[in-house]
């Protein structure tokens, strides 16, 4: 097997605060990986900016675009992608594991230099994740967290803490609930780290609150459609339901639909907290119909490619970097929304 750079371990730290200026600067760049420069070849052209390694592959994995949050983080990827002149390969996996799996193998094959992973699901890579090690091509995970038997098998995760985030949600609803009533849940993916870690979250900020009863709980697939259908049911079945929790901004935005059509007041008759704080939850938020919005951010292209150019360079960087985030409520969200980028 050859011997390549990222072998080496020295130690590399990427703060918080280079993630969010890298981030800022993602967001002046446009269009996708299809538009880098290439040679008459038609291989990516080495970019001379910065003095960094430049002239190398990224395969990126990602899930689908089941959201807005979701299409975020891909224009982050691919922008910053274009800018540092890298050739990106993308692949859309639909939400399906099996093409994540199909797609990693793909790159494999093509000798990428390194993989952007962004897995649907928790569990179910070690082998793939096996084969990637094999041929010698660091993981780097974006926003999701897998379950392995080997965690050599990823090399650094640029992630949230989703578990703090469901925390903050459900400290947030129960003290605006008084600390009793009825709460509804619309979770996110089955077997996705972000419905794990938001459902353990919010339960765990529930022991504080013995007098809110989780009634229901499904999942909406982090989708408006799936979240609106799931908000409806429990209406239809339930008229005793306070509030709703939905792990994301999506999900809530169907919810809030579902309410208004049962001839309720979403924010008022039934409190709604959703995770992401996109622009649409932020407006949401504005308008009275979302109470509160933990945010999450998906503007992760210029950390990525940061962690990638180190690992390149041999260098060390850490194994989880999470970015800094907030929560959003009448309070604050009119000063956050102007400044909304996703
Ligand atoms: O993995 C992050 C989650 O995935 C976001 O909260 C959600 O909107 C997306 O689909």
């Amino acid at each position: 097997m050859k011997e390549r750079p990222y072998m080496k371990r020295n130690t590399l730290k990427i703060t918080l605060g280079s993630l969010g200026i890298a981030a800022m600067l993602a967001l002046a760049g446009c269009g996708d990986s299809g538009s880098s420069p290439k040679t008459a070849e038609g291989e990516p052209k080495p970019s001379t900016e910065g003095g960094a390694k430049k002239d190398y592959t990224v395969g990126f994995s990602q899930i689908g675009a089941e959201s807005g949050w979701r299409s975020a983080e891909t224009k982050s990827v691919q922008d910053e992608a274009e800018k540092r002149g890298v050739h990106l390969k993308f692949s859309d996996a639909q939400g399906k594991q099996p093409n994540q799996i199909q797609a990693l193998r793909s790159f494999i094959t093509q000798k990428v230099d390194v993989i952007f992973l962004a897995p649907v699901v928790e569990t179910g890579w070690d082998p793939v994740l096996r084969e990637a090690k094999r041929a010698g091509i660091p993981v780097i995970l974006l926003d999701r967290g897998v379950k392995v038997s080997d965690d050599s098998l990823w090399t650094t995760e640029l992630t949230s803490d989703f578990v703090e985030e469901g925390r903050r949600a459900g400290e947030w609803l129960g003290k605006k609930m008084g600390g009793k009533g009825n709460v509804v849940e619309l979770v996110g993916t089955v077997g996705s780290s972000p419905a794990n870690d938001r459902h353990t979250g919010f339960m765990k900020a529930m022991e504080a609150f013995p007098g809110i009863k989780i009634t229901h709980s499904q999942t909406g697939d982090f989708t408006l459609v799936k979240g609106k259908e799931v908000m409806e049911a429990f209406l239809k079945s339930d008229q005793n339901i306070q509030a709703v929790y939905a792990h994301n901004d999506e999900m809530g935005l169907g919810a809030i639909q579902a309410i208004a059509e049962a001839g309720k007041v979403p924010g008022k008759d039934i409190l709604v907290v959703s995770v992401d704080a996109e622009k649409q939850g932020l407006e949401a938020v504005r308008d009275g119909k979302i109470n509160c919005a933990v945010e999450c951010n998906p503007l992760l292209g210029p950390g990525a490619f940061d962690a990638a150019e180190a690992i390149l360079a041999g260098k060390k960087v850490e194994k989880r970097i999470i970015s800094k985030e907030e929560i959003f409520d009448s309070t604050n969200v009119a000063a956050a929304l102007p400044n909304r980028k996703y």
